[in-house]
């Protein structure tokens, strides 16, 4: 079988993950696996139409189709995602439907969950075939175990193509409505208390109503809020995924275009940012995956401690529960707080201009406490694996990291707690013995209330 491979690594053949299909490549001979690196070669796809066009021509012609991509920022790159609309833009998608289909990532299995189903899911849009996911830690492929692994994927990939197996449509179709907002005048205006309110919002086209949600939001400041179009700021380019930022925080961009010092200056310094944006396929803009991929520079450290933020999205969100689960969880591991999300899906501008009304008095006011919520899985979950990798295998690299996390207390390993050590050793060995299991059994939910209890009666 001919298997075309869309890589997605900005690295191109230094991609780890492409590592994977050359060992796969090696190891079924009798099958071809023809890679074409396109996140790298993004811009030449954009302005060469022969260059995008033989890229479809192999997909129209292969038997069946590997997304192969490093997980950058909770999804893909955004040079990746730029490709992705590229073949809706220009009308590509008939090369792909019908066409047997698998996902590969390599990562530290930060919210690769969420990058493999936004691909799902653009897959079921293209009508694709899909079979599955795979997503092993970047280093698996040194362990033989994880090659066998990884083989048996690939072999049963491989063989439900060829049998030519059902497959059922997992993510329905999104319905885009139709609806042009027009906010009302601002009839409560919110005194924003002297706090510096960033407003960033998306021009690139379509942006649906994402104009009209930005202009009723800073009506709503009088003026008080500083709004950028994404599409001023001076942006050369996708994240590399060079990782130099690690030692110090010094992106490779640095001095080459104006985005750090945007970030630096507004981004960190505002007390409320609001990001305004339009749905494409299954998430927002390329544009607005390029502004948080580029964001890396300040690497596993979040950035917007305390600050409050908000979303205003112009499409279907509703549909699309993985974008939400990722817009949570980017408040979450930026120990901001999650003031709202604004959406135009209710079509009804009276019910809009309420909700923006009140998500500019949630914005400031909280803002005057610093206020952020306690985390949830999303947000503990994923602060674990950064902790975890960043003193283990991660540290020489992100040394800016491991200075932060020392700093800030972040290596809470449990194992450290030596109170809980003595305590769990000494229980352990008491509740051995038959008649103290019994009574611990018998007296256990009072006594875990007990502490708690007590603070909560008294403090
Ligand atoms: C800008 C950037 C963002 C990243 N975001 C994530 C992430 O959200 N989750 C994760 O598990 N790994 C993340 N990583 C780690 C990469 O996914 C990982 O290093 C991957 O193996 C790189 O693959 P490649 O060499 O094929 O590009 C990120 C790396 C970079 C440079």
């Amino acid at each position: 079988m001919n298997i075309v491979v869309l890589n997605g690594s900005p690295k191109g053949e230094l991609s780890v993950t492409l590592q994977y299909v050359r060992f796969a490549a090696r190891k079924f001979p009798e099958h071809t696996f023809t890679i074409f690196p396109v996140a790298q070669t993004i811009r030449k796809l954009e302005k060469d139409e022969k260059a995008f066009d033989d890229v479809i021509n192999a997909v129209r012609a292969a038997d069946a189709v590997l997304w192969s991509f490093p997980l950058y920022f909770l999804l893909v790159c955004s040079q990746y995602k730029r490709f992705i609309e590229l073949i809706f833009e220009r009308n590509a998608q008939a090369a792909f439907a019908g066409k047997y289909t698998a996902s590969l990532s390599t990562s530290i299995h930060f919210f690769d969950h969420t990058a493999h189903n936004y691909i799902h899911a653009v897959c079921d849009d293209l009508a694709m075939r899909y079979l599955g996911a795979y997503s092993p830690a970047m280093f698996d492929l040194m362990k033989s175990k994880e090659r066998s692994r990884w083989l048996s994927f690939v072999e049963r990939f491989l063989d439900g193509a060829a049998r030519r197996v059902p497959c059922a449509r997992v993510y329905p179709p999104l319905a885009f409505p139709d609806f042009i907002y027009t906010p009302g005048p601002a009839a409560h205006p919110v005194d924003t208390a002297g706090k510096k309110i960033l407003l960033l919002k998306d021009g690139r086209q379509p942006s649906g109503n994402t104009e009209a949600l930005a202009d009723a939001l800073a009506a709503r400041f009088q003026g008080a809020a500083e709004v950028v179009n994404l599409m001023d700021i001076d942006i050369k380019g996708g994240c590399l995924g060079c990782c130099k930022c690690g030692l110090d925080n010094v992106c490779d961009y640095q001095g080459k275009d104006g985005f750090i010092d945007f970030y630096n200056e507004k981004v960190k310094k505002a007390d409320v940012v609001v990001f305004a944006g339009a749905i494409h396929d299954r998430y927002l803009s390329s544009r607005w995956k390029m502004f948080f991929d580029r964001s890396f520079f300040n690497t596993h450290t979040p950035t917007l401690i305390g600050k409050q933020i908000a979303f205003l999205i112009s499409g279907p969100l509703g549909q699309i529960s993985n974008l939400r689960q990722i817009l949570t969880a980017f408040g979450e591991f930026q120990e901001a707080n999650l003031a709202g999300i604004v959406t135009d899906e209710s079509a009804d501008p009276t019910e809009i201009d309420a909700l923006v009304t009140e998500l500019a008095d949630a914005l400031v006011h909280p803002a005057a406490s610093g206020y952020a919520p306690p985390m949830t899985f999303l947000g503990v979950g994923g602060r674990r694996i950064f902790r975890d990798e960043v003193y283990g295998m991660l540290r020489f690299v992100f040394q800016s990291d491991h200075r932060y996390y020392k700093q800030h207390g972040l290596y809470d390993f449990p194992q450290k707690n030596y109170k809980a050590r003595r305590m769990n050793a000494f229980m352990m060995l008491l509740t051995r013995i038959p008649s103290v299991r019994k009574k611990f059994l018998k007296i256990l939910p009072q006594q875990m209330v007990k502490p708690i209890k007590t603070v909560a009666e008294t403090r």
